[in-house]
């Protein structure tokens, strides 16, 4: 067994354990994958500042929200179709989070039902994602499911009026159903372990799509997929959240959001919380690192709600990053995953394990002993004015101090 000290080792293991399609599918981004690559590029950048000689002797890396107490500052972002991975993928990795002590969110495209998801993770803080399709009626069973099943907020994801351009995908004919070619047949025998626990757990479907057992009929796999893939609502709007709060009386996050005035408008509509997402760079090729669109947003809302952050979270310096410029908490998507691929529910949980010692780490050489204790003097440097000509991006916080993210890590 190799040794996994890092999350780019567990990627590296998990291309090996998966067939490419399945490994592309879960690594790939848009397009010519320029945001994959931004979100990244924008952490790398941004430097941390010590502050020495503080007492670090108890470092204390929970935080808490809406009345739940979370072990670590992230939780597991919402992956549809994990199911190709591992069979009952989202049971794993809500397990997983259970196990970590940290939250989970349910894919609407998940694979394994809303209710089998709470029996596997009886314990867990288990989130809602939403996508709105076009029949209004689906997202309506999912919310009333989700709620008697004792998920505690709702995520309703905003970035998908329509899929990205995911070209990995579409070079390896990858669709719903999967349409099997000599390539992908070739590919699939070579990874026995997996294509033995597929044969055994059978084709993942969109479980949550399915009508209940009392609701009639199976979908087709043909109808679940144009489903998922054509059928976006883009008649939804913000007012479209007075909707949902008629359905769901918890917390409700947009998921998403890249601009401050859309910020701005999910306060004013009445956001719970937001999540600036970008997808993990799957969406608008051409959108910014969510890092860099953090510090506008935060500033546009202030604390009165709280603002979480995914894309590109692969190290405890990362996550702690984003606290430090202000976040609530990140979410970590693709991370957990490569853990699921590797190892399993375990595989999955030593990731998050990885994440919150890496977490921890970081804490203790910046001198902060909470996560209260981040602030943006850990993320700003002054940095002289010949230094400023590779900036690519230049945010000036409402106190006034500009924080510098060069274009290139400091040779
Ligand atoms: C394979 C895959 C499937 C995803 N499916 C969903 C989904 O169903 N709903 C959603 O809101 N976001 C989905 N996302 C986006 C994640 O929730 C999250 O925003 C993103 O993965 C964060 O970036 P990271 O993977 O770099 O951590 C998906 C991401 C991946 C990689």
């Amino acid at each position: 067994m190799a040794l996994l000290l890092n999350v780019e080792d567990y990627r590296r293991q998990a291309r090996r354990a998966l067939p490419r399609l399945v490994f592309d599918y879960i690594d790939g981004g848009a397009e010519d994958e320029r945001c994959l690559q931004r979100n990244r590029d924008a952490l790398e950048a941004l430097p941390l500042i010590s502050e020495c000689l503080r007492d670090t002797s108890k470092v204390d890396i929970g935080t808490g929200l809406f009345g739940r107490r979370w072990r670590a500052p992230f939780a597991i972002a919402p992956i549809g179709l994990a199911g190709l991975v591992r069979p009952r993928a989202d049971a794993l990795l809500a397990g997983a989070a259970q196990a970590a002590g940290v939250p989970f969110i349910l894919s609407t495209a998940s694979n394994t039902r809303i209710e089998d998801v709470r029996n596997a993770a009886p314990d867990a803080t288990l989130w809602m994602q939403l996508y709105v399709m076009g029949e209004r009626a689906i997202a309506e069973r999912i919310v009333r499911r989700a709620r008697n099943a004792g998920f505690e907020a709702l995520v309703l994801t905003v970035d998908v009026p329509v899929s990205g351009l995911r070209e990995r995908d579409l070079r390896h004919g990858f669709r719903v159903p999967m349409r099997l070619t000599p390539g992908t047949v070739l590919d699939m025998a070579r990874h026995p372990a997996w294509l033995l626990r597929l044969a055994g757990g059978g084709m993942p479907q969109f479980a949550n799509l399915l009508p209940d057992e009392d609701d009639g009929a199976p979908v087709s796999a043909q109808t679940q997929a144009a489903l998922l893939s054509r059928a976006m609502d883009r008649t939804l709007t913000w007012e479209s959240l007075g909707w949902l709060r008629k359905l769901w009386d918890g917390p409700l996050l947009v998921k998403g959001l890249l601009g401050a005035e859309d910020a701005r408008r999910a306060l004013r509509h009445g956001a719970d919380g937001i999540v600036v997402s970008n997808h993990g760079g799957r969406q608008l090729d051409a959108a910014p690192a969510t890092i860099a669109a953090l510090p506008a947003m935060l500033d546009a809302v202030g604390s009165r709600i709280p603002v979480l952050v995914d894309s590109g979270m692969r190290r405890g310096s990362d996550i702690v990053k984003a606290l430090a410029l202000g976040a609530s908490a990140a979410l970590v998507g693709r991370a957990p995953v490569y853990g699921l691929a590797c190892d399993g529910e375990q595989g999955a949980l030593s990731v998050l394990q990885l994440l919150a010692q890496e977490t921890e780490r970081t804490m203790t050489l910046l001198g902060a002993s909470r996560v209260s204790e981040l602030g943006r003097r850990h993320v700003e440097m002054q940095v002289p004015r010949s230094h400023t000509e590779h900036v690519v991006h230049a945010s000036v916080p409402a106190h006034g101090k500009a924080s510098i993210y060069p274009a290139h890590a400091a040779a």
